[in-house]
């Protein structure tokens, strides 16, 4: 679908999301949400504050799976995605802390594949994910599944890509400060979810957005996997349908 401008098309995202909240609080069960860092998902977010403060709607039953965190990084930094998630969203609402998961970027190494594990299970403990959000990457990742990534992998550490790197330079002050690795839910893990929106505005992802959209499915744009199912829908403003 696309929209005039990202406002209107977060806010259209926003309902969805509030529709599966009390869809799930009128049958006393809890809404389990896939969430996404970046700019992209930013208005969703503040739309959702918007509708906690204004409109009373509650948190209380929603379970929140985050995407990815950089590795190694603490989440106490401000470029960590716990950081991220906390200023945007979830210090503004009622959801509960134990509620909330978000990759661990503190852990030992080896500790790590059984950690990714336990992230997998316990979004299947919950009843799996209601709703993904996703952005994408100008390599064609989502999440942090760059270029190489199997259909079916699984959350796990990865190698970011060069450019994905060079583009989160300004948040870190240059590209020699972005972590080179990230834990990421693999593209097996985000196929779960019931159902899948991903967000892309303006002209700069128009490139990327033609590729994921109409190009041959294939490991070197990850994007292109979401081709393969039927509960995919694309949000988009203008500018990043302009070359559909
Ligand atoms: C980061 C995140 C992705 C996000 C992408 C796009 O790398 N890990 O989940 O989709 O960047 O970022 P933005 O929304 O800022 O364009």
């Amino acid at each position: 679908t696309v929209y005039p401008d990202q406002y209107e098309a977060s806010k259209k995202v926003a309902n969805k999301i509030k529709e599966i909240i009390l869809q799930k609080q009128s049958i006393g069960k809890n809404a389990v949400l896939g969430l996404a860092t970046g700019a992209t998902p930013v208005d969703v977010y503040a739309e959702l504050v918007k509708m906690h403060k204004e409109d009373g709607l509650s948190f209380k039953n929603v379970i929140t799976f985050n995407l990815d965190e950089y590795y190694p990084m603490q989440p106490d930094s401000k470029q960590s995605y716990v950081a991220f998630m906390d200023e945007n969203l979830f210090s503004h609402i009622d959801i509960k802390r134990e509620n909330i998961h978000i990759p661990d970027g503190t852990l030992p190494k080896e500790d790590i594949a059984n950690y990714c594990l336990e992230y997998e299970n316990k979004i299947e403990e919950m009843g799996g994910i209601d709703l993904q959000i996703l952005g994408i990457g100008r390599t064609g990742h989502i999440g942090f599944n760059e270029p190489g990534s199997a259909p079916n992998s699984g959350t796990r550490l990865v190698t970011l890509d060069d450019l994905t790197r060079r583009d989160a330079s300004r948040d870190f002050g240059g590209k020699e400060n972005v972590p080179t690795k990230a834990i990421t839910m693999g593209i097996g893990t985000i196929f779960k979810a019931r159902e899948i929106i991903l967000m892309a505005w303006s002209r700069k992802k128009a490139s990327i957005i033609k590729k994921a959209v109409e190009g041959e499915i294939s490991g070197k744009v990850p994007a292109t996997y979401l081709q393969l199912s039927d509960n995919v829908k694309f949000v988009l403003d203008r500018e990043a349908a302009s070359e559909l």
